[in-house]
């Protein structure tokens, strides 16, 4: 057997489409979606990051605003920013590119943004409606992983979901919301007693560790769907936390490093700042 490719850039690039309708039909009401990046210092990979974000918004409509702000930016200044962004009308959604220079404290400047505006859901209260089941914004990457999941046919409800990691960006939000699909949910951290047999009982398996090829061939079970949200740089190659050759052999479904849960983050900010601007 060798698995399906679960194709992350042909589905991100369905889901733009999609959105681009729904930006034509906010902005002919005079809505246009709005979304504030806000880029702090010159970290070279956060500035790739931005470029592809703001790309992807001019490609789907929605108004992109970047603001890069010098290294040595004070707390002070950047709040004074976000308050602005809080309260412009035309701004629907506010990213800050993370991570933020040292001197510059991630949680005081990610608790100033308005939880309404906080399409990244990094604000502990869109933590906590994730956590209780209610509405609000949640974090791009697992969004965009459970999306994947679906689009495979595979059913959730009932199966064994192993998330390798437990980060607050992507596997504490990602073992909530496939908790929230009525999955069974293991979370594998550094400490796990056997992180090999942990994840041989999952039906989809989650790897989110930052470990290039951490998960081999056998640890595996046959017809899994496996989704890889790693990316790590090797000898100038990006691979993923999944050993792709050796597991595809097995598993009914897998992600490719790069082209599979990459681009879906960008698609589910754009989703979400449509659905600000929506609610809005
Ligand atoms: N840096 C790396 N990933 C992310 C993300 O999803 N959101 C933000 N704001 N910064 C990041």
């Amino acid at each position: 057997m060798t698995a399906k490719i679960i194709d992350g850039k042909a589905i991100a690039k369905e889901i733009r489409g999609d959105l681009a309708k729904q930006v034509a039909e906010l902005t002919k009401e005079g809505r246009q979606p709005g979304l504030a990046v806000v880029l702090v210092g010159d970290d070279p990979a956060s500035a790739v990051y931005v470029r592809s974000k703001k790309r992807a918004c001019e490609e789907v409509g929605i108004n992109s605003l970047v603001h890069r702000l010098p290294q040595e930016t004070t707390q002070k200044e950047l709040l004074a920013l976000i308050e602005e962004l809080n309260q412009d009308p035309k701004i629907h959604g506010i990213l800050v590119q993370l991570p933020l220079p040292d001197g510059l404290d991630e949680e005081i400047v990610i608790n100033a943004i308005s939880p309404k505006k906080d399409v990244d859901g990094f604000h502990p209260i869109n933590v906590g409606n994730l956590h209780i089941g209610q509405e609000g914004f949640v974090p791009c990457t697992p969004a965009g992983v459970v999306e994947l999941v679906k689009r495979t046919g595979v059913s959730i409800a009932g199966k064994n979901v192993v998330v390798l990691g437990r980060s607050n960006i992507v596997g504490k939000p990602v073992a909530s919301l496939f908790l929230r699909e009525n999955a069974t949910v293991t979370i594998c951290h550094s400490r796990t007693k056997d992180v090999a047999a942990e994840c041989r009982r999952a039906d989809i398996l989650i790897a989110a560790v930052g470990r290039p090829k951490l998960v081999q061939q056998d640890w595996v079970k046959p017809g899994a769907v496996v989704i890889d949200v790693g990316i790590n740089r090797v000898d100038g190659e990006i691979v993923g936390d999944v050993d792709f050759e050796q597991v595809k052999k097995v598993a009914e479904a897998i992600t490719p490093v790069p082209g599979g849960v990459g681009p879906m983050t960008i698609a589910m900010l754009l989703k979400a700042t449509v659905e600000a601007a929506s609610r809005a």
